[in-house]
Parts: structure tokens; sequence; C-alpha cells
């Protein structure tokens, strides 16, 4: 059975000199990658303060934090009042993760998805400047929508379609981009912007309704449903393991020559969707069919990050291959399916 400690524990020993005894507010803490971040910042010795409203993150994330005594948990949503607990607090970190992101969710809740990023990147942004507290946004690729250029690096500017059904998303993330970068000019706010490309591991949502590739794929895979393609599969995609992710993550949030800048955070090995189709189901050893079906409006044909300036500022480069990363996501779904 998967068993995520020895990973948190191993990154956790990478950051521990820096986090140890701060206080670090995680908004989106029951979710995917914000209970992986702080899981990490736990281990390492940090005060950590999570809030989440369980739009799309699960208590179950956040068993194994709820039983440490240094993790303080509020049930809240960025976007309204916060908890008096959280605003009287002191932080040194906050790092504001909170917001639905699947194309799921983009077609049934984007209007909450629109105030996480953008009302809920301001409370976050406003508790960072009282407490003078380093403030990190967790962006996404899919702020430069249809890109001309890829790999894609941060100074291009996107091609996004505004009034498409992803623009919920792709465009309420460019204004907390804007906001964040509102707050580091008008106030001197130290500040840093991930953009996030792909990343998939363990505690993603095995509900294929919310119709991330990975976690749709291998529990297709796993219970012997036919796995969906959308239009032949041509597409290409990029996924970083999500340990890599984390250590991105921090590393940015750490660097003392990132305040007010950008930067992606990403594996920029692409392959096929038709080509994950066929990894997933040879790792599985699956007997499911591959189907195709429509592909959906403005998805994009490529998807790959340059990462040289995650290389540069960061000395950061992802460490777990595709074929890695996939089986012990796959060992975890199993033991949750
Ligand atoms: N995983 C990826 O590949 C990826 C790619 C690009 C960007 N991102 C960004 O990283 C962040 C985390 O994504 P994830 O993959 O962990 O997704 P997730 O859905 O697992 O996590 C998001 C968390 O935020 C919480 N949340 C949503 N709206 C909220 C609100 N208004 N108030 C309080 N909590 C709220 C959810 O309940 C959930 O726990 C998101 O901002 C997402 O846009 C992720």
């Amino acid at each position: 059975m998967y068993d995520e400690t020895k990973e948190v524990a191993e990154l956790a020993r990478e950051f521990r000199e820096e986090f140890e005894g701060k206080k670090v507010l995680v908004s989106g803490a029951a979710g995917f990658l914000g209970s992986w971040l702080s899981d990490v910042l736990l281990e390492a010795g940090a005060e950590v303060y999570g809030i989440d409203n369980f739009a799309s993150g699960l208590r179950r994330n956040i068993e194994n934090a709820l039983k440490r005594e240094n993790f303080h948990f509020y049930e809240a949503d960025v976007s309204k009042e916060l908890p008096e607990e959280v605003l009287r607090e002191d932080f040194d970190f906050v790092f504001h993760l909170a917001s639905r992101a699947s194309p799921f969710e983009f077609e049934h809740y984007p209007l909450e998805i629109i105030e996480s990023n953008t009302i809920g990147t301001r409370n976050m942004l406003e508790i960072a400047r009282r407490n003078e507290a380093r403030f990190l946004f967790t962006s996404t690729s899919e702020i430069y929508g249809q890109p001309k250029v890829v790999p894609t690096p941060e100074t291009y500017w996107g091609y996004v379609n505004p009034i498409g059904i992803r623009s919920c998303y792709d465009e309420s993330k460019r204004l907390g981009e804007t906001i964040t970068m509102a707050y580091h000019r008008q106030y001197g706010l130290d500040t840093r912007i991930v953009r996030i490309f792909n990343t998939y591991g363990p505690r993603m949502r095995a509900d294929g309704i919310y119709g991330r590739v990975v976690p749709r794929f291998v529990t297709q895979a796993l219970t012997g449903k036919p796995i969906t393609v959308f239009g032949e599969g041509k597409q290409t995609r990029s996924f970083c393991y999500v340990t890599d992710q984390i250590r991105g993550i921090l590393k940015l949030a750490l660097s003392e020559r990132a305040s007010g800048e950008v930067v992606n955070i990403g594996n920029p090995d692409e392959i096929t969707i038709i080509g994950l189709a066929h990894l997933v189901k040879e790792l599985t050893a699956s007997q499911s069919p591959i189907e195709f079906h429509p592909l959906p409006p403005d998805d994009p044909p490529r998807r790959c990050p340059d990462i040289t300036k995650a290389r540069n500022l960061l000395n950061w480069e992802p460490r777990v291959g595709l074929r890695e990363g996939l089986e012990k996501t796959i060992e975890w779904f199993r033991g949750v399916l």
C-alpha cells in the first residue's frame, strides 16, 4: 500500500532549517497540493494555519495533519469574511492555493472560481500586508491560453479566450496575478507567483467527474472502464510529479532573489494524451479499451513549460520521471478505489 510519509519526510528535511518555528498560512489546505504543502511544512517544524471550505478538497487529505499540535485548521471561504483567529495571527508566509481547478468545476462553479482568485487573493494579500509576510500566489499554465510559443516562457503574455468555458479560471488567475503585482508595487509587499503546469500524484480526487486527465485515466484503467481520450489524443501535455512541484513552490517562497517574480514550475517532458493512455494501460496491466470523445472547446493543443527561469533562479528541476510518478500514483489509487 502506498505511504506518502517517506516522501513528505524527505522533502521536509530539505526545508527544515528555513521553516522550523515559522508561522505559515495555507489556503486550500485540504486540497491535493495544499495538503502536501501543509504536511511538508508541518514535518519541517512550521506552525501551519490551514483554511479550506472543502469545495473540492477532502477531509481525508488532512486527517494526519489534524492530529498534530502545530496544525490549526479553519473551515472557511477565502472570498468571504475570514475567521478572527486567522486575522489575529502574525504570519511569516502566506501561500494562496484555494481555488477549484478542474474542467468539470469551470463549467459548474465559474463564479466561485472567479471569487477565490480575485476577492480571495486580495483577502490573503491583505493578511500578508498586515503581517509584512511573504506572499505566494499559485497561478497556472492556463494563463497562457492556447500559446503560440511552446515550450512557453514566463515572458509570453498568453492567448486567452476571455468568454470561453475556461475563462472563469484563466482570466481570474490572470487578475489574481495582477492584484498580486499591484500589492508588490503599491505596498512593496514581498510577493511571488508560481505558474503551475499539470501536476499529478497521490491525493488527487478519484471521482472522474473532476476531469483531470491523470486521475481519470488511472481510475478508468483500474476499474476496467473505457479510457476516455478527447479528440484523437494528439494534443500534448507535460506532467510534473507532486513532490517536484512542492519543492519548486518552497524554493520559490524562500529565494531571496524572487521578490516580485513569476516562475513556471512544471515538467518539460511532453507526451501526447494517447501516449499517456497507453502508458497508464501498460502500468496498470488494464484491459480497458480506449474510447475517443469530442474535444472540449478551447482545449490547448500543446502545453509545455520553459523552465529556464526556475533552473537559473531557484536551481530547481524535476527529479521524478513520468513512469516513476505514475507508478506511485497508481499504487495510491489502488488503495482508495
Ligand atoms: N494540480 C495542478 O495541476 C494545478 C495546475 C495549475 C494550477 N494549480 C493551482 O494550484 C492550486 C491548488 O490546486 P489543487 O490541484 O490542489 O486543487 P484542489 O481542488 O485539490 O485544491 C484546491 C483547494 O482549495 C479549496 N477551495 C476552493 N475554493 C475555496 C474557497 N473559496 N475558500 C476556501 N477554500 C477553497 C478546495 O476545497 C480545495 O481543497 C489551485 O489554485 C490551482 O489553481 C494546480
